[in-house]
């Protein structure tokens, strides 16, 4: 994935932008987007999946805002639309590879919004020519913005609380207790990556415990009450699933750019978090 700048500058950049200009996304821009979409096709657990971007002329916005139910999102020039098969870590890794299409739009200075509840399923599925195997779990809005949010974005923010971030300490865990940074070591710039990610309704699923003199890290989910139930009553996926891979995406990405190397392993290590309740997913193993 080649970007223009440090991923660690990226990351604190993105916000979710629900406004947009009458502005078309460029040429140049469509082209490279598109161009990484054909190299972003298999996730870190497995999976495959495949990106389309549509984009519309400022005369022909009005049939993508047909897309998006609630209105959340205004004057839209282009989605991501994202389509993957049936698997035990399919939603993961949907996850990690979109949050990459958005790092890679926000690098081009894109604004951009996942769209995991707030949208019309069929009507993508049919732009995207789901096949009878595939799902589109999520899709993303993508444009060009101003720079300052507008009124609007900022009443939906305050409803969503998309400005706070939980702290440190009831993200991250070692065993028997809260992360210090001194404990994080080299990895604690990747833990405030993963702090800053986007997540459905801003709820911040991931916890992450790492074991003891070890760079080995596994990450949880703490569901929110609820939330799987409407996703199901709603027909949607389970966005919290997709949250880890955006963690993962982030602490991976970070790793790498600061030289820590590892990998990706599914077994569980037979430890829970101190809270108890949280459902394991995924470990990174970091090399000596
Ligand atoms: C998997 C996922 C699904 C999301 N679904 C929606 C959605 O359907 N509608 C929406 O307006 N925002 C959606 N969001 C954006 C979140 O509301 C947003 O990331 C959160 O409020 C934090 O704000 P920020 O992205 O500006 O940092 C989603 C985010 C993620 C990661």
């Amino acid at each position: 994935m080649l970007l223009s700048k440090p991923v660690t500058d990226i990351i604190p950049k993105r916000f979710s932008v629900r406004s947009y200009i009458n502005d078309p996304i460029e040429e140049n821009k469509k082209k490279k987007l598109r161009g990484f979409f054909l190299e972003n096709i298999s996730g870190p657990l497995g999976s495959q999946a495949r990106f389309i971007l549509v984009s519309a002329s400022l005369e022909d916005r009005e049939e993508l805002k047909g897309l998006i139910s609630y209105g959340m999102i205004r004057n839209v020039p282009g989605f991501i639309i994202g389509a993957t098969g049936y698997g035990e870590k399919n939603l993961e890794d949907f996850g990690y590879m979109m949050e990459k299409n958005i790092l890679m739009a926000t690098d081009m200075e894109l604004g951009t919004c996942w769209l995991g509840a707030t949208f019309n399923s069929s009507g993508f599925a049919r732009k995207i020519n789901r096949r009878e195997d595939e799902i589109v779990p999520a899709v993303c809005a993508i444009g060009n913005h101003r720079e300052k949010k507008t009124a609007w974005e900022k009443i939906v923010r305050t409803t969503l609380g998309s400005d706070r971030r939980k702290p440190w300490d009831d993200l991250f865990f070692t065993e028997g207790g809260a992360l210090t940074r001194e404990e994080a070591g080299s990895y604690s710039l990747c833990l405030d990556m993963v702090r800053i990610a986007p997540s459905a309704t801003n709820n911040q699923p991931w916890r992450i415990l790492k074991m003891k003199e070890r760079n080995i890290f596994h990450f949880y989910l703490q569901r929110t009450f609820g939330y799987q139930t409407i996703s199901k009553a709603t027909d949607k996926e389970d966005a919290q699933r997709m949250d880890i891979g955006v963690a993962m995406c982030h602490f991976e990405l970070t790793a790498l750019e600061t030289g820590l190397s590892g990998k990706w392993q599914v077994e569980y290590p037979g430890i829970g978090l101190p809270s108890g309740n949280a459902e394991y997913v995924v470990t990174w193993i970091g090399g000596k």
